[in-house]
């Protein structure tokens, strides 16, 4: 099978790396100067059998509704399935429709009656805004003051332009994170293996939220019976609740979930795979991607994922000024070196080509280092390790991926910084 794979990041890189495995070939449009397959087509001038769209935007314009009317099978859902990602406002509505438990929320355009709604609530407040803003339109505080000023910084347009025009505000929820991906074929899900992702750009939570710092696979704190409950509550009911909208929903359903005290709680829904759960996620299948996604693409599901046991983490290494104004065209140093830890593989994000071998950067997250490992600990180790080999200018990344979950606070020893940070 001849597979297509539409998108230009890490989560394209490791989706075409491991539908590879199994297909005869993998086209990646634009791709990227780091992803073997790369090509600067149109995704309707490709001839493919399987058509696979990695990102959210071009989901909510439309893209997969173009491509079928075409007649091409599309793993993705169409512009209307996509409005889940899209709104933020539209998604809290289906999940209310739903039964989905998720956190209390209003939205609005007008800052008085957001205020009013502001004080109603105990802390911490989270203002989020209810267009796409690449994971960084979500403030999380415990200061009313700097949520207030934020939702009228979002309303004036100031802010995030037309996406932050209405606000939606919850109360925040307290607990670990959990992403769980689910492969949807309209009418029946299959999860994948679950991932917990690193939202803040420091050590520690700390610092504005990014499109993610680093994820792992498998997550101590998530079973199978709570990726089982997570499917039962959250995923069937939201692709049931679509379906009864007359959506035919073929794609990833990600539930972004917070484990609280009382359970599980939906914060979000993504119509796509997570950037950089799928560098977790993926790597560890044992069964073929490629079969899986092309009969979710057609909606006839048959076959269970599944997985190795062995653990992946994924440190993101980002430009300096990442997530506000990242810096571009360094050269990177140590590829090579860090390909060569035991376990690792480099999927390249923000590059692009220097002209020789060499890649400069060329975005925010530029680099997700993922190592697989017999144990999550190893895993670990394995990953900053190949950090420790990579350099540009004011290269960044957290110390602390997959810390609380073997058990230590900081990076693991022999993984020292060839910078001395
Ligand atoms: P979202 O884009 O809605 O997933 O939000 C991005 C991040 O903001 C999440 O991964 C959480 O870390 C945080 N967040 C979102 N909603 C809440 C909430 N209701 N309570 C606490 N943290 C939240
Ligand atoms: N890792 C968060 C996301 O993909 O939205």
């Amino acid at each position: 099978m001849r597979v297509c794979v539409v998108g230009g990041g890490g989560r394209e890189h490791v989706l075409a790396a491991v539908l590879s495995r199994s297909a005869d070939e993998v086209v990646v449009t634009p791709g990227n100067a780091g992803i073997p397959g790369s090509s600067d087509r149109d995704p309707a001038e490709v001839d493919a059998d399987l058509f696979v769209v990695g990102p959210e935007q071009p989901l909510v314009a439309g893209l997969a509704d173009q491509l079928r009317a075409d007649g091409r099978l599309v793993f993705g859902p169409g512009a209307d399935g996509a409005r889940l990602e899209g709104s933020k406002r539209w998604m809290k509505d289906l999940l209310h429709e739903a039964g989905v438990p998720t956190a209390r929320s209003a939205a609005f355009t007008e800052v008085e009656p957001a205020l009013a709604f502001l004080a109603s609530l105990e802390g911490p407040w989270v203002v989020k805004t209810d267009g796409l803003a690449a994971g960084k339109g979500v403030l999380v505080t415990d200061d009313v003051d700097q949520a207030g000023a934020d939702v009228a910084a979002k309303l004036s347009g100031a802010a995030f332009g037309d996406a932050g025009r209405t606000v939606v505000i919850e109360e925040g929820l307290v607990g670990p994170e959990l992403s769980v991906l689910a492969v949807c074929d309209g009418t029946r899900a299959v999860a994948l293996a679950p991932a917990q992702d690193h939202k803040r750009l420091g050590d520690g939570d700390e610092g504005p939220n990014t499109g993610g710092m680093g994820a792992y696979s498998p997550v101590p704190v998530a079973p199978p019976e709570l990726v089982d409950t997570v499917l039962e509550t959250a995923v069937l009911p939201t692709l049931h609740a679509l379906r009864r909208r007359g959506i035919d929903y073929r794609g990833v359903l990600y539930a972004g979930l917070m484990l609280t005290e009382q359970g599980p709680r939906v914060l979000e829904f993504n119509v796509r795979f997570g950037d950089p759960e799928a560098q977790v996620v993926l790597p560890r299948m044992a069964s073929d991607l490629t079969e899986l996604l092309a009969e979710a693409a057609a909606g006839r599901l048959r076959h269970e994922p599944e997985f190795v046991a062995d653990c992946a983490v994924t440190v993101v290494c980002a430009a300096e000024g990442y997530p506000e104004a990242p810096r571009r065209g360094d050269r990177i140093e140590g590829l090579d070196a860090a390909g060569a830890v035991d376990g690792v593989t480099v999927y390249c994000a923000g590059v692009t080509g220097a002209g020789d071998r060499a890649l400069l950067t060329a975005g925010g997250r530029v680099l997700d280092v993922t190592a697989l490992g017999p144990t999550l600990d190893e895993a670990r180790r394995r990953a900053y390790r190949a950090v420790s080999h990579l350099s540009w200018p004011g290269m960044q990344y957290r110390r602390d991926i997959a810390a609380t979950a073997v058990g230590t606070s900081g990076p693991p020893s022999g993984a020292a910084d060839p910078a001395g940070r």
